[in-house]
């Protein structure tokens, strides 16, 4: 009403309205947009307005729709094609997405937003090289821009480029010394890339510079800790902690700082929280590690068992216990085979899920294997540990247990990373244990289990490095 009593001008209506929605405001920014829109009808700036008022209320299709008709009436307005890939983008549809990116770009040609944003959506549908190469026009239209930066530093660090990505983020740092998030990625990054001594250092400049949060104290910690410089670890995460008490990340980091040389295990809550948090992205993570332990695991039953692939008939009734089956990798590569049904055990829900979505396994527990296999009752065939026991450094407890739970001739199949240590593991500074050969010998031994093979085989890759592992297959001994 006022609106229409006093002469306003609409774009203070229209500022003010962003603020609104900016500011989460969501119900006077709805009034407010009623009344300009009735003031302003063809503003083209309230369409996009309404379309982020909209997704700021959870109604993403409607945004969607308001977005088709708009580029209906004008198909020449590049800034609809942004707000439409942006909104296809969060709604998982990238190829929607790189197609009105693309069209943006079309529409103008000098716009390194519409470039990035295009960048952004290649890189996510594995384009690298075309995702880099719109980044590094972006960038080199609009170079302090951080979030340019920082899509060109991902699209050089997914094509290997590992130095430059850690240039451009140095860049954008001294382009935009105080943005804390530009910080925080590129201590990220020198971490992905294990490059602690260079992570400790832009983590110690962001402290000194007023610039450190909780999780930036968190990933101190976490370089300090692969550095080995556990007491000054436990400080750094002792800051993150009262920083964000509540901050999933730094509790996560802050469990796994428990794991100091000489605790037996990983902690289940660091375990959770590791694998929840990486689920969706595991397997595409372990196919460019080039992961290979499942389908050894696979040659060695074909091996040990004489059996014959493509050939799942069912006869033989070798039930199949898969501790730590994480998204069902193994279901995956024993399904041709006369084997199962299969049992799998994990701690993470998330990883779970995605075993649960295979549809490939009999029933899924979700249990620590220690709880699992001592409440068990069950006499198993097979028992299998793909890239499980990394979380456990005594293997004694473990063996005994999956012994008792072994039925005559059954085979435990499993990996371990190896180690040429002293002792008779190690804790890494990724939190993953390293064993000796001899201690999976003695461990074995120990619980009865007699070993049929034990063999030195590459894990992974690891920066285009070999894991050297060991595949084990160890047959339950007569009592
Ligand atoms: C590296 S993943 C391997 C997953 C799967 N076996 C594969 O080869 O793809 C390790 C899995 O073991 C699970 N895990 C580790 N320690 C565990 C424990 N003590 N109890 C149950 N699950 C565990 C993790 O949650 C994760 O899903």
């Amino acid at each position: 009403m006022e609106l229409q009593k006093n002469p306003v001008d609409p774009r203070d209506i229209i500022r003010q309205l962003a603020r609104m929605i900016a500011g989460n405001r969501l119900d006077p920014a709805r009034h407010l947009l009623a009344a300009a829109r009735s003031l302003a009808p063809e503003a083209p700036e309230l369409v996009l307005l309404s379309v982020r008022l909209a997704i700021r209320q959870g109604r993403s299709v409607d945004a969607l729709h308001e977005l088709d008709a708009a580029i209906a009436a004008d198909p020449l307005d590049a800034a609809l094609f942004k707000a439409r890939a942006d909104l296809r983008s969060d709604m998982e549809d990238l190829p929607g997405a790189a197609q009105d990116a693309a069209e943006a770009v079309m529409l103008d040609r000098d716009d390194p937003e519409a470039k990035a944003l295009l960048g952004v959506v290649l890189l996510e549908l594995g384009q690298v090289a075309d995702g880099g190469g719109c980044l590094a026009e972006a960038v080199a239209a609009r170079p302090r821009n951080p979030f340019y930066r920082q899509g060109l530093a991902r699209a050089q660090e997914a094509g290997g480029a590992h130095d430059e990505a850690a240039a451009t983020l140095d860049a954008a740092i001294e382009a935009n010394p105080a943005r804390g998030d530009l910080r925080t990625g590129a201590v990220m990054l020198r971490l992905r890339q294990r490059d602690f001594a260079g992570a400790l250092r832009l983590a110690e400049a962001a402290c000194r510079d007023g610039l450190a949060d909780a999780c930036l104290f968190g990933l101190k910690g976490h370089a300090l800790s692969s550095l080995e410089r556990h007491d000054e670890a436990a400080e750094a995460y002792g800051e993150a902690l009262k920083l964000g008490p509540d901050d999933p990340y730094v509790r996560h980091l802050v469990a796994s700082a428990g794991m100091r040389p000489g605790a037996p295990r990983a902690p289940a809550e660091y375990l959770r929280a590791v694998f929840d948090g990486y689920a969706a992205r595991f397997e595409r993570h372990l196919i460019a590690l080039g992961y290979r332990v499942p389908g050894l695991i696979r040659a060695a039953l074909i091996r040990n068992f004489g059996l014959v692939p493509s050939n799942p008939a069912g006869t033989t009734a070798r039930s199949v216990l898969d501790l730590g089956c994480g998204t069902g990798l193994m279901g995956v590569v024993l399904a041709d085979l006369d084997l199962g049904p299969i049992t799998g055990v994990d701690l993470s829900p998330g990883m779970l899920a995605e075993a649960r979505a295979k549809g490939l396994y009999a029933e899924l527990m979700e249990a620590d294997i220690l709880a699992m296999l001592a409440a068990d009752r069950g006499s198993w065939p097979v028992i299998l540990a793909s890239d499980v026991l990394c979380y456990f450094g005594e293997l004694s407890e473990v063996f005994t247990l999956v012994r008792r739970r072994l039925s005559a001739g059954g085979l435990f199949v499993f990996s371990v990373e190896a180690s040429e240590a002293e002792a008779g593991w190690r804790l890494g500074p990724q939190g993953r244990y390293s064993h000796r050969r001899d201690h999976v010998e003695q461990a074995a031994r120990a619980a009865g289990l007699h070993v049929r093979e034990l063999v030195p085989e590459t894990m992974r890759f690891e920066m285009n490095q070999p894991v050297a592992g060991l595949l084990a297959v160890l047959e339950a001994a007569p009592w």
